[in-house]
């Protein structure tokens, strides 16, 4: 009855907040295999074996939240925080763009220092060298006059993941001051401006429920994201969730699958938590309905300073062994690595 509300989800690409309960708190091995292969068989329909490279450059680790699931949240005092000056940012897109890399991510914590002053002659300049690239932004809550300014400097597409759909979770999981409001106010602010917007949330992370990961799934599917980033949780040993377990690989990838089967056409990454769980996760992700990496492009000096959770995978290589590994991880799977913009294209577009 599982494999029925899986068909469903296929024909209908919506459920229920109860069905979605139903399925995540009650799927079996079988029903996971099913999804799997299901979500498989959508993705290579609509993509072929092939997998979007996105290169992310790390600018800041300095952040004023204080998530406390998150390894450099403001109180964190073990860390040596840096800013990568412009030259540095630059100089990561340079060698991404000749590794064949069309698409950009600067990411980073939420750093006051990166005004809009600041910001927008930065993508100006990136814009103007790479016109052919796609500029995306993760640089975490802003107001909605910021992120038109930065729309405007010629930014294509922005990464805030919600966290969670549920807001006692989210106020568990953050301080008063982070409003799980302000953070729904962005995506939707975001949305409206034009970016390609990509929401997601951690599996597993503490105190999540059966019926928080429903809520989850019926805000995908109401926002209509055009990318979502979802991984395992992690634990980061100086957090205030430093004794809570890792999320669950195997949820995870039922998870992602459902994503896939949900939206067909979402832009959908294998992510760095994923491979940081499991040595092959990052395979996992994709044999599951992934059909996106991001390897890292940021200077291996900082790698160590950019750490969310404990372990993460590629700290200790640089920006071209880790191209050439994850390369390799795709090839194993018989995949090729396709580093174009890789723009969202529509269900209606394919038809
Ligand atoms: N484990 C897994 N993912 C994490 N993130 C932050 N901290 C952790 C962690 N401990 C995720 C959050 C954030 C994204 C940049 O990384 O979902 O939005």
């Amino acid at each position: 009855c599982n494999q029925q509300l899986i068909e469903r989800l296929n024909q209908q690409h919506k459920l229920s907040h109860a069905q979605w309960e139903q399925l995540i708190a009650t799927y079996q091995p079988a029903d996971a295999a099913y999804a799997q292969n299901l979500a498989h068989r959508l993705t290579v329909a609509r993509f072929g074996r092939k997998i979007f490279f996105r290169g992310i450059i790390e600018y800041t680790n300095y952040c004023k939240n204080d998530c406390r699931y998150c390894g450099i949240r403001h109180s964190n005092p073990h860390l040596k925080r840096y800013r990568l000056s412009e030259a540095q940012i630059l100089a990561c897109c340079a060698a991404g763009y000749e590794n064949g890399f069309r698409t950009f991510v600067i990411q980073g914590g939420e750093d006051p220092y990166f005004t809009d002053q600041r910001l927008v002659p930065l993508l100006r300049h990136i814009r103007q060298q790479y016109p052919d690239c796609a500029i995306t932004l993760s640089l975490g809550e802003r107001s909605y006059q910021s992120y038109q300014r930065l729309f405007a400097a010629g930014a294509d597409r922005y990464l805030l993941r919600h966290e969670t759909a549920c807001q006692a979770l989210y106020e568990k999981w953050h301080p008063a001051r982070q409003t799980f409001a302000n953070r729904r106010r962005c995506l939707w602010q975001l949305k409206a401006i034009g970016y390609q917007v990509g929401c997601g949330m951690m599996v597993g992370a503490p105190f999540q429920t059966v019926a928080s990961l429903a809520d989850d799934m019926v805000f995908i599917t109401k926002l209509q994201p055009q990318m979502l980033g979802l991984g395992p949780f992690i634990p980061h040993s100086q957090t205030p969730f430093r004794h809570f377990a890792a999320g669950n690989t195997q949820l995870t990838t039922f998870i992602l699958s459902l994503c896939r089967i949900l939206k067909p056409d979402v832009l959908l990454p294998a992510t760095t938590a994923l491979g940081t769980v499991e040595s092959n996760g990052r395979q996992q992700g994709v044999l599951a309905g992934c059909n996106v990496v991001m390897p890292n492009l940021s200077p291996l000096a900082v790698r160590k300073q950019y750490l969310l959770y404990d372990n993460k995978a590629g700290v200790n290589e640089n920006a071209a062994s880790g191209i050439q590994n994850l390369t390799d991880q795709m090839a194993q799977i018989h995949y090729t690595v396709l580093k174009g913009r890789g723009d969202f294209q529509p269900d209606s577009a394919l038809r």
